[in-house]
């Protein structure tokens, strides 16, 4: 679907990104991860050709970028900012309605879509008519995805999207972002420095470091297989919590019946089963955490 080759950006003397290579499957989530400085927007803004490469090249579905125009580019491609992007002086309906305008969609169908995107946001569609100030951060954010799905484009590149909220609404809008059913289809490329997150929403962890690439790979081979020091070292600090969030139920319990869930997930749903159960649900816990401790013995 996406495939970068090679690409190095210089500004002036300074070497932002230094022979980045990947390849991003139909449906997958690719993170970039790493510390501030390192390349990841530069990266990604190589994508939707906000920025042009010094050399290298994206293709996307096999074609190369360059050989399009920009702008039709772009409407192919949803792109979704740590500050929202939002036009101050445009209310939230002519802020996500940009696009489908220049698509000449109809004034219902634009309606009829926002309405649907607000819907599955949990925006209250009074929020139509209100300017961006007069939204709270969460809000903002929401309205910004909002934005970049109108038109529903199959690749989707967000660059810390999280990164402007408080902890608390952050891991709670990451988690409804992370259900919603219109980014499960999509083709993704998320910037992040923020570990945790990269391991709950990543297929796949491109790991940068000074423009270079380190490591790429599932979240488990990154924190099983590190290919070097870096590696290993980047992620001492959160490893345990990490290696919960990146080992499925089933790995540890063989014929366990929820597939796709994560022993971090299990974990924190059990914690707030509070009924009758709730007796029956600790033990689980323990057995979770037993059978854990053993994967890892092996
Ligand atoms: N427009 C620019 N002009 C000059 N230097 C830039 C510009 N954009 C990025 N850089 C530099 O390139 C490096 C990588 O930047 P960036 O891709 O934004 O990193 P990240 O997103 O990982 O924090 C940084 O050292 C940054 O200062
Ligand atoms: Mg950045």
């Amino acid at each position: 679907m996406i495939k970068a080759e090679n690409l190095v950006r210089k500004f002036g003397s300074q070497v932002a990104v230094n022979g980045i290579s990947f390849e991003v499957k139909e449906g997958e989530n690719l993170i970039l991860l790493g510390t501030s400085g390192c390349g990841k927007t530069t990266t990604l803004r190589m994508i939707n050709r906000l920025i042009e490469p010094d050399s290298g090249t994206v293709f996307i579905d096999g074609v190369d970028i360059r050989s399009r125009q920009p702008e039709e580019l772009r409407r192919g491609i949803g792109y979704v900012l740590q500050n929202h992007g939002l036009f101050p002086h445009y209310t939230v309906a002519e802020n996500i309605a940009i696009v489908p305008r220049l698509l000449h969609w109809k004034n219902t169908d634009i309606r009829q879509r926002a309405d649907e995107l607000f819907h599955k946001l949990n925006l209250d569609p009074s929020i139509a008519e209100k300017y961006p100030t007069a939204l709270s951060g969460g809000q903002q954010q929401r309205v910004g995805l909002a934005r970049s799905l109108m038109v529903n484009p199959p690749v989707l590149l967000m660059d810390e999207p999280f990164g402007a909220l408080d902890n608390l609404t952050r891991i709670a809008i990451r988690h409804e972002f992370k259900a919603l059913d219109e980014l499960v289809k999509k083709t993704l490329v998320m910037v992040t420095h923020d570990v945790q997150e990269a391991f709950e929403m990543g297929d796949r962890i491109c790991l940068m470091d000074k423009g270079e690439i380190k490591q790429i790979g599932t979240p488990e081979e990154l924190l099983f297989s590190p290919s070097n020091e870096f590696v290993s070292g980047f992620f001492r600090e959160q490893r345990l919590q990490l290696e919960l969030k990146s080992v499925l139920v089933t790995e540890i319990l063989p014929g366990y019946p929820e597939k796709e869930i994560t022993v971090w997930e299990k974990m924190e749903a059990l914690l707030h089963i509070r009924n009758d159960d709730s007796l029956e649900e600790q033990l689980k816990i323990e057995d979770l955490m037993r059978a854990f401790l053993a994967y890892k013995k092996k």
